[in-house]
């Protein structure tokens, strides 16, 4: 009997790291969701891990927006019916690093949109598809600026 290779999910995998982690993981078997929030960017990915081989699959996924992050966990509980690896990856810095006592509070505000509630949101999405796989995990990519 053989057993599906695992079905992972990675946000912001166009390029840097996500890409990176989809090009490894994809050549070890794994089935690649490539979340990326420019259809056009992530269609060219797509293609990119195709040319190599790798079973790639194009999420569009915004994770700063519940709705995009919603339409893609719909998706794909429509399309595989569980999830097995969540790769919380997308991530940015927006403030410069500048010391907390002069720090702008719009680019600090877009920092926790991406790096804490982007997280946050697709977690709770995630959550029931992963649920159902029978060994579930959620990497999460962090750094400085992170959760
Ligand atoms: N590189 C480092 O030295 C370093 C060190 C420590 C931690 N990290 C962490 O590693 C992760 C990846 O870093 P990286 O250097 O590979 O970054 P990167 O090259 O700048 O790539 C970031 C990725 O995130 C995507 N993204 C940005 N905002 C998004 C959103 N709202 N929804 C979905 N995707 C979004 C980008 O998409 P677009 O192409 O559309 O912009 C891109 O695909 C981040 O979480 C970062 O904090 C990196």
């Amino acid at each position: 009997m053989t057993t599906a290779q695992p079905l992972t999910l990675i946000t912001g995998a166009n390029r840097g790291m996500g890409f990176e982690i989809a090009k490894e993981l994809g050549a070890k078997g794994q089935r690649i969701l490539l979340g990326a929030r420019n259809a056009e960017k992530g269609t060219q990915a797509v293609e990119q891990l195709k040319q190599s081989g790798i079973d790639a699959t194009l999420i569009p996924l915004d994770v700063t927006d519940k709705q995009s992050v919603q339409a893609a966990a719909d998706r794909i509980a429509t399309d595989y019916g569980s999830l097995d690896i969540l790769i919380n990856n997308a991530g940015a810095v927006f403030d410069g690093r500048q010391q907390p006592s002069v720090v702008n509070t719009d680019q600090m505000r877009q920092d926790f949109d991406l790096n804490y509630f982007g997280v946050v949101y697709m977690c709770q999405a995630f959550l029931p598809l992963l649920k159902k796989a029978p060994k579930a995990k959620i990497i999460n990519v962090s750094s400085m600026m992170g959760p």
